[in-house]
């Protein structure tokens, strides 16, 4: 593939810079959850690591050419999490920038590793513009996600476990945000299975960059609103925006009651509690069944990190 930001032999190369704690996590057939939704359905496990989400796999790329430096990053929370646990194990002096709004759950896990935690006030744009000033004032690295490559290149490394678990025909649904995992996975399943189809979902909440994709520009938004934090964002990345349009087959908004709905079912039918990003995939199976009859669908269960009271509510217990 070219004009494409992603190359396959750095993601290969990847794999051997990452903490195997985040390497070759779980991927297993869920019958009941298939049986509730009409097709069968595989399950890629990213919250059984010490950070509950993927990020890890990216924040290890970067920290791992970081050593005993500085960074500074904008975070929805889960980037700020992999970012400070990844940090401390190579003595990379992090700071995290997020949104007062962001939940407390992930904010609390970032101050228990000792990472400086800075909030502010407004949505995670206004944390993104405050992460610039302050790596600027500093003089040291700004994590930008989904921009910067090893990011994408992180997340890619789940791609590379999944291409020998899929067949032409199956579905991989992918959770977009900043789009990090989208275009990283999908240039994975691009070059080494490219008769899977390659599905990016978005909260019809927060669709700045699925309505970006589909106009093949970069479309802003002016506010947002769901309960899926970790992929909520307003401004999308030009040239990330464009290694999307190289891989992904179709991008799908979904509603904040189908994401609820996924959440509950991946409780209840596989065990598995999920945080509202981690639940898009199944939100779009349920939101579209006809188009996955009978079919394969992998759904990456991106994160875990959920405010207990919200999820309790979410969940109906
Ligand atoms: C749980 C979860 N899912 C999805 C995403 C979105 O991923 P990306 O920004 O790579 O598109 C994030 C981003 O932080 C996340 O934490």
């Amino acid at each position: 593939m070219t004009g494409t930001r992603l190359d396959l032999d750095r993601i290969r190369a990847a794999r051997h810079v990452i903490d195997p704690v985040f390497l070759d996590s779980p991927l297993f057939r869920c019958d009941p959850l298939g049986h509730r939704l009409g097709c069968a359905v595989s399950i890629k496990l990213e919250t059984a690591n010490p950070v509950r989400s993927f990020k890890g796999r990216g924040t290890e790329l970067v920290t791992s050419q970081l050593r005993d430096g500085a960074a500074v990053c904008a975070s929805a929370g889960n980037l700020g999490w992999a970012l400070g646990w990844s940090g401390r194990r190579r003595g990379v002096d992090v700071t995290v920038v997020a949104s007062r709004r962001a939940p407390a759950a992930k904010l609390d896990r970032i101050r228990a590793l000792g990472t400086t935690l800075e909030l502010v006030d407004g949505d995670f744009e206004a944390a993104r513009e405050r992460a610039v000033e302050l790596a600027r004032q500093r003089g040291v690295r700004l994590v930008e996600d989904s921009l910067d490559v090893e990011t994408c290149e992180g997340a890619a490394t789940i791609g590379l476990e999944l291409v020998d678990r899929v067949s032409p025909g199956d579905a991989v649904l992918i959770a977009l945000g900043g789009g990090a995992m989208a275009t990283g996975v999908g240039h994975v399943l691009k070059e080494l299975a490219p008769g899977v189809e390659v599905i990016c979902v978005q909260p019809a909440g927060a669709p700045a960059m699925t309505l970006s994709w589909r106009e093949r520009r970069v479309v802003t938004t002016d506010s947002m609103a769901t309960i899926a934090d970790g992929v909520a964002g307003r401004f999308p990345i030009a040239a990330v925006l464009d290694d999307l349009l190289q891989v992904a087959d179709d991008a799908v908004l979904v509603e904040e009651a189908s994401i609820v709905a996924g959440l509950r079912l991946l409780l209840e039918e596989a065990g598995v509690v999920a945080e509202p990003s981690a639940a898009l995939g199944v939100a779009a199976v349920l939101e579209d069944p006809g188009r996955f009859a009978g079919r394969h669908v992998v759904t990456i269960v991106c994160g875990g990190n959920a405010d207990m009271d919200a999820y309790r509510r979410w969940a109906g217990f």
